[in-house]
């Protein structure tokens, strides 16, 4: 061999190895700083970097459409089933077959066709005023619609997906004519209009405009984890509450992924869903986030142990995606803007 080629080979040889791995690419709806470290920590163990592009659920199912099978998306993490269920009808995610990810989910927090994984928990119940609203008052989502919470309730909107998916859990247990009765009534008890997010509600109930609201739990986490007194302030003042305990238990949703459609190393992508799982993964998200973890028996933080067990609503959450149109159907015939 000439000297020039066998140059040329050893260049060949050696080039993969002098190059950084490619990056994987996450299109991500969450907004967590903790999130970068995580995902930091497993290009410590893989020595795959990973590249966050984050905006709203919305906006990157249709980049993922727009950009098809060019797009260099290798996964896509937003909140909410509904919003993994979009995704998936959008058909930007394609099926995953992984032991690890079944094994270590409940069946219920992930797609029955393994193309989404849930891979945090997100109670959706209400928190309530310590001192104007005793835990005996409160019992159900379905008590709620009761003329003595008149002028009391709080929520965000119903474009929202949290409220969309709620609905749908109540349309699965209820049917829809009970389902819009109760978001009609609910919105007659409000206080105000419904405005802001669910951090806004919880400030509101502590400034004294209403008793009690809708919430995810991670919020009332986060406010208590805050740097700002201020916020450690209101969520002193609050409560939380997990209604329908002798029933169907909590609504809980997910946050959660998939591998896209597009992805030229979903091998890879896989890996990095697994590790989500993980259990060195699944330890941070209650003192990160405080959100709760989708893989059974990991410890939860010192202040979701001081909210007690609760019961939860088995429901597959493939189903709130298949009643999300029924969902903004009945919220928009409700008066529930
Ligand atoms: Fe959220």
């Amino acid at each position: 061999m000439k000297p020039f080629r066998s140059l040329l080979l050893l260049t060949a040889l050696l080039l993969p190895r002098l190059l950084p791995a490619e990056a994987l690419i996450v299109y991500s709806h969450r907004h967590y700083p903790s999130d970068d470290a995580l995902f930091a920590k497993f290009t410590e163990q893989t020595g795959i970097p990973v590249q966050v592009v984050k905006a709203n659920a919305g906006e990157l199912i249709e980049r993922l459409k727009a950009e098809g099978q060019n797009s260099p998306a290798d996964i896509l993490i937003t909140a909410d089933a509904g919003n993994l269920a979009l995704a998936k009808a959008a058909g930007v995610l394609q099926p995953v077959q992984s032991e690890i990810l079944t094994a270590a989910i409940p069946e219920s927090y992930r797609d029955p066709d393994n193309t989404w994984f849930g891979f945090t928990l997100r109670a959706r119940v209400m928190i309530h005023a310590k001192d104007r609203v005793s835990p005996g008052e409160l019992s159900t989502y379905e008590d709620l619609a009761d003329p003595k919470w008149r002028g009391r309730i709080l929520s965000r909107s119903s474009s929202h997906i949290y409220n969309q998916s709620l609905l749908a859990s109540i349309i699965a247990a209820n049917g829809e004519t009970a389902a819009l009765d109760w978001a009609r009534a609910v919105r007659r008890n409000m206080a105000r209009p419904p405005q802001g997010n669910d951090r806004d509600q919880m400030r509101a109930v502590a400034a004294g405009l209403a008793d009690v609201a809708i919430v995810n739990t991670y919020y009332l986490g986060l406010m208590h984890h805050s740097p700002d007194p201020r916020d450690r302030q209101i969520a002193d003042q609050l409560r939380v509450f997990f209604p329908n305990q002798d029933g169907r238990g909590i609504h809980m949703n997910v946050s959660g992924g998939g591998v896209t459609r597009a992805s030229s190393r979903p091998e890879t992508a896989q890996k990095f869903l697994e590790f989500l799982v993980s259990e060195e993964a699944q330890n941070t998200f209650p003192l990160t986030t405080s959100e709760f973890p989708v893989v059974p028996g990991i410890r939860l933080s010192e202040l979701q142990q001081s909210w007690g067990g609760f019961n939860v609503d088995p429901l597959n959450l493939g189903t709130l995606g298949e009643l999300n149109p029924a969902a903004v159907r009945l919220f928009n015939r409700s008066g529930w803007e």
